[in-house]
C-alpha cells in the first residue's frame, strides 16, 4: 500500500507503540475455541484437535462437516476464504478459495435478446454455478497448513455424510424457500425429499454420494475432485442439464494466496478479506472516515446516522470499483486510505442524510434469502482460522449433478448480470465485476482478525451483503471494550449505498434514534428477519481467557478445551 511521508511517519510511530505491547502481552492461548453453525461441525474440529491437529487441521475438519451438516448453505459445490494466522511466524495469510466463472461463461450469458435479464438465470440451475473451490481450499489447507492428512481430518465429515444427520428447521426451511431451484432435480430430491417431501425435523438424512464425494478427495486430494471420476460425474451432470462446464474448467481451478487488508486504526490492527472480497477495503474505509468524528461525545441517533454515512460511501466505492483483482485494477491504497476517508467525511453532515444520488458512482436502473456460513478457530498455540464458506442462496443452485451427492453454488448471481441492475442482494456493480472465463465474482464475505494490546477476536458472518455492516458494527463494539457475547448479541443494522434505505433488526433503533434517523431524511426500514450467524472467538490477553460464542440467531455451538 502506497503511504505519503506523514502517512508513513505516523504509521511506523503507531507499529511501533503497539508491537512490543502485542509482543509482551500475549503469551499462548493454552485453551482451544471454536464457533461454528453446527454442533456436528464443532465437535469434527474439536476431535481432530484432539488428535494432535493444529487450527488448520481444525479447520479443514469443520468446513467438511459443515458441507454435510449444513447443506443449505456450504459444501463441495462451492467457495470458500480463509483467513489464518500462524503463531510461530507471526504471519496472516488469505486463502482466496471463490468460485471462478467457467471457461464458456460471457459477459451476457444472463441476458435475454432485448438485453434484459432472464429471471432466475444467475439462481437456479447448474449455469448459475461457478467453479468450485472449496474443495481445492480443504486440499490447501491440510497440505500446507496442516499437521495431519487430509483423510484424518475429513474422517468426521465422511462419517456424518455415511451416518447421516438430524435435519434441523433451519434446513427444511431453506428447503421450503428455495424449491423452485431443486424440484426439477431428481438427485436433490433424493437425498433431501426422501417420501417426496420436504421431511420432519428430526429426520436422519443421509448422504451417500457425498460420502463417495469426499472418500475420493481423501484419497487423491485436489485429483480426487477435480479430475478422474468426480470430475466426470460433474462435468456430465453438468452439461446434460443444460450447463457450460468442462473437465478443463475444472482442472485448471487454482486455489489463490494473497495479502489481507491491514490497517490500523485507534489502536487496533483489523486483518481482513482482499478482493475478490469486498469486505476488507470497505471495513478498512468505514473506520477511517468515522475515526475523524468524536462519535462517543454524541447522542446515539447522531451516532448511528454517521455509521451509516460511513456504510453508505463504501458500499458506493464495492459497487464502482471492486471486482477480481486479477482482471481489474483496484485503487486499493487509494480507498484504504486515512486521507481519502477524510474526503468522504468532508461530504458528510453531522445533521443530515445524504441522498446515494448525490454522490457520484452508478445508480441502480431497477430493483431471497441468502445463505453462507463463517466459523472461527484459535488452538492452543496461539494459530488462528476465520473461514466464511458460501453456496450463496439457500442450497445454492438447488442442482445436484447425478452421483455426486454435490448442491452446485449459484454464485454466478454475485457477477454484474447487467450493469447498475441489482442483484439477489440488490447490490449493484459496474463493469469491474462483469463476467470474464476464469474470472471470480465479488463476494462481501469477510473472515476478520482484530488485534489490540488487549487480545484478539477471530469473527466473520454470513448474510449477503449484509456481511460487512454486520462484521463492522461487531467490531466497533470490541474495540469499544464488548466481549464476544455482547458482539454476536448486538442488533443489526445496515445500508448499502442501493436501496436508499436503513434496513434493520427489531430492537436495533430504539424509538428515539428512529425519529432522530428520520428526521434527518434516512429512510428506515425494520426487517421480519433476523440478519446474520455470526460466529466469534476471542482471547484476553490480560486474563488469559478464551472465549467461543455462536449468535443466539442461530443453532451453532461453540466450545472451549484445554488441549
Ligand atoms: N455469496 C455471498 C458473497 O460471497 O458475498
Amino acid at each position: 500500500m502506497k503511504t505519503d511521508r506523514k502517512t508513513a511517519f505516523f504509521g511506523t510511530w503507531l507499529i511501533a507503540l503497539l508491537l512490543p505491547l502485542l509482543a509482551c502481552a500475549e503469551s499462548l492461548p493454552k485453551q482451544a475455541a471454536i464457533a461454528s453453525a453446527d454442533p456436528l461441525a464443532t465437535k469434527a474440529g474439536m476431535e481432530i484437535l484432539g488428535q494432535g491437529g493444529n487450527a488448520f487441521d481444525a479447520a479443514v475438519a469443520v468446513g467438511a462437516a459443515l458441507a454435510v451438516v449444513e447443506p443449505a448453505s456450504s459444501g463441495l459445490g462451492g467457495g470458500a476464504f480463509w483467513l489464518l494466522h500462524i503463531e510461530a511466524e507471526d504471519r496472516n495469510i488469505f486463502v482466496d478459495a471463490r468460485e471462478v466463472a467457467p471457461g464458456a461463461a460471457t459477459a451476457d450469458m444472463y441476458l435475454d435478446k432485448q438485453g434484459e435479464p432472464r429471471p432466475h438465470a444467475s439462481l437456479d440451475g447448474p449455469l448459475a454455478a461457478g467453479i468450485p473451490g472449496q474443495p481445492a481450499g480443504l486440499v490447501f489447507l491440510a497440505d500446507r497448513y496442516g499437521r495431519l492428512p487430509l483423510a484424518q481430518s475429513l474422517a468426521p465429515a465422511i462419517r456424518y455424510a455415511e451416518n447421516g444427520f438430524s435435519a434441523s428447521r433451519r434446513t427444511l426451511m431453506g428447503l421450503r424457500f428455495r424449491s423452485r431451484a431443486y424440484e426439477q432435480w431428481p438427485a436433490f430430491s433424493k437425498v433431501f425429499l426422501p417420501d417426496g417431501e420436504i421431511p420432519e425435523t428430526g429426520t436422519v438424512i443421509r448422504q451417500p454420494d457425498l460420502a463417495r464425494t469426499l472418500q475420493r478427495l481423501a484419497d487423491n486430494g485436489f485429483d480426487g475432485y477435480y479430475r478422474g471420476e468426480t470430475s466426470k460425474l460433474l462435468v456430465d451432470g453438468v452439461r446434460d442439464a443444460g450447463g457450460i462446464w468442462t473437465a478443463d474448467d475444472l482442472a485448471n481451478y487454482k486455489v489463490i494466496e494473497r495479502e489481507p487488508i491491514v490497517v490500523e486504526n485507534r489502536g487496533v490492527r483489523i486483518i481482513s478479506a482482499p478482493p475478490p472480497s469486498s469486505g476488507g477495503i470497505a471495513l478498512a474505509n468505514m473506520l477511517h472516515v468515522l475515526a475523524g468524528f468524536d462519535l462517543q461525545a454524541m447522542d446515539s441517533a447522531t451516532r448511528k446516522h454517521l455509521i451509516i454515512e460511513a456504510m453508505r460511501r463504501a458500499y458506493r466505492d464495492r459497487a464502482k470499483y471492486l471486482g477480481d483483482p486479477d482482471f481489474v485494477d483496484i485503487p486499493v491504497a487509494r480507498l484504504t486510505h486515512p486521507y481519502y476517508a477524510a474526503g468522504q467525511r468532508g461530504s458528510i453532515r453531522t445533521d443530515q442524510a445524504t441522498r446515494s444520488t448525490s454522490l457520484a458512482g452508478i445508480w441502480p436502473k431497477q430493483s431471497g434469502g441468502t445463505q453462507t456460513t463463517h466459523f472461527s478457530v484459535l488452538d492452543s498455540e496461539g494459530n488462528r482460522v476465520a473461514a466464511t464458506l458460501s453456496i450463496n442462496t439457500w442450497y445454492g443452485s438447488g442442482f445436484m449433478p447425478p452421483g455426486t451427492g454435490v448442491i452446485l453454488n449459484n454464485e454466478m448471481d454475485d457477477f454484474v448480470i447487467k450493469p447498475a441492475t441489482p442483484n439477489e442482494y440488490e447490490l449493484i456493480g459496474t463493469t469491474a465485476n462483469e463476467i470474464a472465463p476464469g474470472k471470480r465474482m465479488l463476494s462481501s464475505m469477510s473472515p476478520t482478525f482484530l488485534e489490540s494490546d488487549r487480545g484478539v477476536a477471530i469473527l466473520g458472518t454470513p448474510g449477503g451483503s449484509r456481511i460487512i455492516t454486520m462484521v463492522f458494527l461487531a467490531g466497533l463494539e470490541w474495540m469499544g471494550g464488548a466481549n464476544a457475547s455482547e458482539m454476536v448479541g448486538l442488533k443489526r443494522y445496515h445500508h448499502q449505498f442501493f436501496p436508499d434505505e436503513v434496513v434493520f433488526e427489531k430492537g436495533a433503533l430504539s424509538p428515539d434514534e428512529q425519529e432522530g434517523l428520520t428526521e434527518m431524511g434516512h429512510q428506515l426500514k425494520e426487517s421480519r428477519r433476523a440478519f446474520g450467524n455470526m460466529n466469534v472467538v476471542t482471547w484476553d490477553y490480560e486474563t488469559g481467557k478464551v472465549e467461543a460464542v455462536t449468535d443466539p440467531r442461530g443453532r451453532g455451538e461453540d466450545e472451549v478445551r484445554v488441549y
